[in-house]
């Protein structure tokens, strides 16, 4: 007997990965990544006038008064923002050679810092320690015939995150560059009883065309002039060398590590995580923003869409957090969805 015996066909398509997608109950339901206020870092800009300044080439953001930053950082709280950013956007007659400004205990920084710790109870206060907003030539470090100088300017950073400590910031964040500098400030910090002051190091800084927008903010800009910082901040070409240089700020002491800028750079915080396993964040940077926010000015993207997305990008490279400029927006948005 001959009977022939077929095998069952499969149906067609074998496999249908659309059957996930038709509801917004089974999209929640299979999502992988989720963002949450908790990743959000919020960086603000202040200055030492009584009135708010608009920053053009980042539509949306101002530079804030105290009042006024003070009033941003009790928003944060509310919303679950855990931590903010403070950048002084510094008056240009106090910027020097040497950026001394930047060891002034009553400095526009740490008048914040003081401020913002007065006013809430459970948000973290970052600051940058770098002396690119004090200086007159708008380097991160000391400039000498020509050259950015490494050890002398780690000395400077050391003074800079101790006065910065003493102002009441919670989170460090060497911003500079400067070889050996985490080490130096985690001594410092120890020796003068700020074992719980934490350490964020920009540890994969690259020289980046990005930060543009920022130096208008901060005011660097025109001090910069023609000049960059490729001595000091990464090649964009490397990816290896991020590596090493997370590992030394890790070895050095660093609690936490960051790459920067964010969105153009999502290799290198997916090598960093899978490597290191450490709390790794990521700045979406000015230029990052004003992508984005100036083609949604213009109608051409949806801001709110566009912002929600790059940071899932920033989750689904395994980013603990992302420092971003959209960050009050999203929290706000969280908030009203949550009220519905
Ligand atoms: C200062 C500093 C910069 C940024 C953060 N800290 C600018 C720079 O290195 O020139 C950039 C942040 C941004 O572009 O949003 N060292």
């Amino acid at each position: 007997m001959t009977e022939s015996f077929s095998f069952p066909q499969p149906a067609f398509p074998v496999s249908r990965p659309r059957r996930l997608r038709r509801t917004d109950w089974a999209r929640r339901m299979v999502a992988e990544h989720r963002l949450s206020c908790d990743d959000l870092i919020w960086p603000i800009f202040i200055h030492s006038r009584k009135d708010n300044a608009p920053i053009p080439s980042m539509p949306g953001v101002e530079r804030l008064s105290i009042e006024a930053a003070v009033s941003a950082a009790k928003e944060a709280e509310d919303l679950g923002i855990p931590a903010i950013a403070l950048f002084p956007a510094t008056d240009p007659e106090l910027k020097t050679a040497e950026g001394k400004e930047a060891l002034n205990a009553d400095n526009l920084v740490c008048q914040a810092v003081r401020a913002v710790k007065q006013a809430t109870t459970n948000l973290g206060v970052l600051c940058d320690v770098a002396l690119d907003p004090y200086t007159d030539h708008g380097h991160d470090g000391l400039l000498w015939d020509g050259e950015i100088l490494n050890d002398e300017t780690v000395a400077v950073l050391v003074q800079q995150a101790l006065v910065q400590a003493r102002a009441g910031c919670d989170i460090i964040a060497p911003s500079d560059m400067m070889d050996g500098r985490i080490g130096a400030i985690r001594a410092a910090l120890d020796k003068e009883g700020f074992q719980h002051v934490q350490i964020m190091a920009y540890a994969a800084k690259y020289a980046s065309a990005f930060y543009g927008p920022f130096r208008d903010a901060v005011g660097s800009a025109v001090n910069l002039g023609r000049g960059d910082k490729r001595t000091y901040q990464m090649n964009p070409a490397n990816g290896d060398e991020a590596l090493r240089e997370v590992a030394l700020d890790i070895g050095e002491g660093a609690d936490m590590v960051m790459v920067k800028p964010g969105m153009p750079y999502l290799d290198i915080c997916w090598r960093v995580k899978q490597t290191f396993g450490l709390p790794t964040f990521a700045y979406q940077v000015s230029g990052e923003y004003a992508m984005l926010a100036g083609a949604a000015e213009r109608g051409w993207l949806d801001r709110a869409k566009v912002a929600w997305e790059s940071l899932l990008a920033f989750k689904r490279a395994g980013c603990d957090g992302v420092l971003t400029y959209f960050a009050r927006d999203i929290a706000r948005m969280m908030a009203e969805a949550d009220s519905r």
